[in-house]
């Protein structure tokens, strides 16, 4: 089985202008983090930064795109197509964030299809699943994040090139961190789904990481929890801070 490398994504979201991009990637290239063989480190900026950021940034850290489209491109327009990230040696795709799922009504199936697609093409992907604060309130959190889960689990048959980042809506941009309690709680209950599921090779390989108000004073317990393996970072990705999220791999 094979053991699961800690993974911090920053995702940046639709932030930035050109000399803040340069600023925050000279800042990260300054770093003194642990080794790639430790932690998987990749940050997300947006579309257009991508090439820009890809040219400048250390080669130990790679590049998410934050979204692609969900079939081969062609006539789509305002898309970005999984090809053409691919084409530009961009890796890794976040899909599915609850940004999108809630402002574009990305469905579960839509959010599959994308995943299935993206893997296809040979990208890597970081599927994001959570739970609305109502969702919550009301007891359904594990029901939800396991239909999101079988939404994609129905698409794809080889998990190794799949992060699974759970961000449950209510700690996203809030300041209203995840317990490290609360946290593990999910994580172990869809790490769970994936052994039931799927399959326990699945289940012990696949990295489950957490996003929600993640910041360099509350990475570390977070981190020390069993089955989160890393996290998916917003607002602390864009600040100094992310070294220290970076370093809680230890
Ligand atoms: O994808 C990361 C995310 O949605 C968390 O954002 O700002 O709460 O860290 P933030």
């Amino acid at each position: 089985i094979m053991a699961r490398k800690f993974f911090v994504g920053g995702n940046w979201k639709c932030n930035g202008t050109t000399e803040e991009v340069k600023k925050l990637v000279t800042v990260l290239n300054e770093a003194e983090v642990p080794s790639e063989d430790v932690v998987e480190v990749v940050v997300s900026p947006p579309f257009v930064f991508l090439p820009l950021v890809k040219s400048l940034l250390r080669p130990d850290f790679q590049v998410a795109a934050q979204n692609c489209w969900v079939r081969k491109g062609g006539a789509f327009t305002g898309e970005v197509s999984a090809e053409m990230l691919v084409n530009l040696n961009v890796p890794w795709v976040i899909l599915g964030h609850s940004e999108r799922r809630a402002l574009l009504n990305e469905s579960n199936e839509f959010v599959a299809d994308k995943v299935s697609y993206a893997l296809s093409v040979g990208l890597k992907v970081i599927a994001c699943i959570g739970e609305t604060l109502e969702q919550r309130e009301s007891g359904d959190t594990v029901a939800v994040v396991a239909a999101q889960t079988k939404a994609i689990a129905e698409k794809v048959s080889n998990w190794t090139n799949v992060v699974l980042a759970y961000e449950p809506v209510w700690a996203i941009g809030t300041g209203k961190v995840a317990t490290p309690a609360q946290a593990q709680e999910v994580h172990f209950e869809l790490r769970k789904w994936l052994h039931d599921n799927v399959s326990a090779e699945v289940a012990a390989s696949t990295r489950i990481i957490y996003g929600g108000s993640v910041n360099g004073a509350n990475c570390k317990e977070l981190a020390s929890q069993p089955d989160v393996d890393g996290f998916l970072v917003g607002g602390a990705s864009l600040k100094p801070e992310f070294v220290d999220i970076i370093k809680s791999a230890t």
